[in-house]
């Protein structure tokens, strides 16, 4: 999906499709109205208002130079989510019509209080999403969309300016959105962690600010990730400590890291999942997947910050060398750990990162990790569980969910919680009692952050679509870049 601003008059611009928004009451917004009786005309001759997300194709209106056009019933005073729905609907019924581009009208005072550029954003954002789909495995049946282009018509070059901003940014993000999405959505015979390497490989070459390291098994065991490499032994695919380094502002800097959970498949190891359970665990790397996508969205962006991007990668399979429940582990930080559960593996390679991490003396660390069955339980698939030990940090990132509406919510770690990873006979235990799981979790990832300020993303229910629109949704891409772009600079 391209989309490009278009300096024009809406009744001589030449274009497949014309849309125009229809409010309440059979308005037309202001350069709707500027097309004068001809639309108006035809509205009249429809009995009815356009119900919210209500489409009506007129073909050759008069002395309009649009071989169509399209009016979509847009309500009143929308909220941020019917106003994604309605871009969504939008770009899937050119879709379907087969129209290949179209140029909106002004789509502007349709979520109050927001700016015209506000609108431009959401809508390149949404029209990339809603057009998005995983392709590249069909050997016969690949699909490409006929709806590749979209012009947003403005009247001034002042306009135009600000559009043209607003587009190059949702563009940027958008591609990270779909990077996310096509490593998350890639089967896990292909997406190992060697692979991922080998795409943090491929964004250093693509990116000049970015710089890629890999650690094989051989030097994560020098290091002493005994953690991270205990839950990689039953696989035949070799794990991988994957840091991409973005530098956009001064060395002197201090670097935001971010910390993502890279299970390329999750059977549940020897502590093995029930099958349909198993089904979607190629999507345990989302996290990782995120960490991917938001280092490409802020160097398309050119963002005037320092990232470190810290992808722990491994499999986690049932074998002859896999680890058992009961081993005892020592991780990077040299706390020991009990295996209660091999299943609760994302927080055993999150726990070696996270100690990593701070060699960087980041000013924050966000994990970010499909990490618990549980936070779907709490939460379910709307809304991403938030967790930390560091007021500011914490509100910053939820603000950024609701800015983007990618939105997260906190969850709490008191105390008490941490009882639950007492055990005998090492330091701590990796699983918890069977309540409040996803703060178990979060608890545990506590243990190796005492030196950082750290938040923590549980996107188990947000990262990924089941059933029928089985996907990678790219969250939470949308909150980590806005949180990034407020922080650039400070
Ligand atoms: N990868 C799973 C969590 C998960 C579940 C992600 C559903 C996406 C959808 C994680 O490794 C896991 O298995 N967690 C266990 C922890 C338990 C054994 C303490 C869980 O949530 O059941
Ligand atoms: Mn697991
Ligand atoms: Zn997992």
């Amino acid at each position: 999906m391209k989309v490009t601003s278009k300096m024009a008059k809406l009744a001589t611009l030449k274009s497949s499709c014309l849309v125009l928004p229809v409010l309440k009451g059979k308005k037309l917004t202001r350069s709707g109205q500027s097309l004068g009786k001809l639309v108006a005309q035809q509205m009249k001759r429809c009995p009815l208002d356009l119900d919210f997300g209500e489409i009506l194709l007129l073909n050759h209106v008069p002395d309009v130079s649009a071989e169509r056009v399209l009016l979509i019933g847009c309500g009143k005073d929308l909220s941020f989510g019917k106003f994604q729905g309605l871009i969504t609907k939008l770009t899937n019924y050119l879709n379907a019509q087969g129209i290949k581009d179209a140029a909106l009208g002004d789509f502007y005072d349709l979520v109050k209080g927001e700016t015209p550029h506000w609108h431009q954003a959401q809508i390149t954002e949404q029209a990339c999403h809603a057009s998005y789909s995983f392709q590249q495995c069909k050997g016969r049946d690949k699909k490409t969309n006929k709806f590749q282009q979209m012009h947003l018509v403005v009247g001034t070059q002042g306009a135009k300016t600000k559009a043209d901003l607003a587009i190059k940014k949702a563009t940027a993000l958008s591609k990270g959105v779909t990077f996310t999405r096509d490593l998350g959505n890639l089967p896990p015979n292909i997406c190992h962690p060697s692979y991922l390497a080998q795409q943090a490989k491929k964004l250093a070459r693509d990116y000049t600010k970015i710089k890629t390291t890999v650690l094989n098994e051989k030097q994560m065991k020098t290091m002493g990730m005994g953690s991270l490499l205990s839950v990689a032994q039953g696989s035949k695919q070799p794990p991988r400590f994957i840091t991409m380094e973005y530098r956009g502002a001064a060395a002197s800097e201090a670097p935001i890291a971010l910390v993502g959970k890279g299970v390329t498949f999750d059977s549940g190891g020897l502590s093995l999942k029930p099958a349909a359970a198993m089904v979607h665990m190629k999507y345990d790397m989302c996290g990782a997947a995120t960490v991917f996508g938001v280092i490409k969205a802020i160097a398309e962006m050119k963002l005037k910050i320092n990232v470190v991007g810290i992808v722990p990668s491994v499999e986690n399979m049932p074998d002859g060398n896999s680890f058992r429940p009961d081993d005892i582990v020592k991780s990077l930080s040299g706390l020991t750990i009990e295996i209660g559960n091999t299943d609760a593996e994302g927080r055993l390679i999150l726990c070696d990162a996270l100690t990593y991490s701070e060699r960087f003396k980041p000013k924050a660390v966000v994990d970010i990790a499909t990490l618990t069955g549980a936070c779907v339980v709490a939460l379910g698939t709307h809304t991403s569980g938030l967790f930390g030990n560091h007021q500011p940090l914490i509100d910053a990132l939820n603000s950024a969910g609701q800015q983007t509406y990618d939105r997260a919510w906190p969850m709490p770690l008191f105390d008490e919680y941490q009882d639950d990873l007492k055990c005998a006979h090492a330091d701590i235990q990796n699983i918890g009692s069977r309540w409040g799981g996803a703060i178990t979790a979060a608890c545990f990832l506590s243990r190796f952050t005492k030196k950082l300020k750290w938040a923590h993303l549980d996107v188990a229910g947000t990262a990924f679509k089941e059933g029928p629109q089985k996907s990678a949704t790219g969250r939470p891409v949308p909150l980590l870049v806005h949180y990034l772009t407020t922080q650039a600079g400070k």
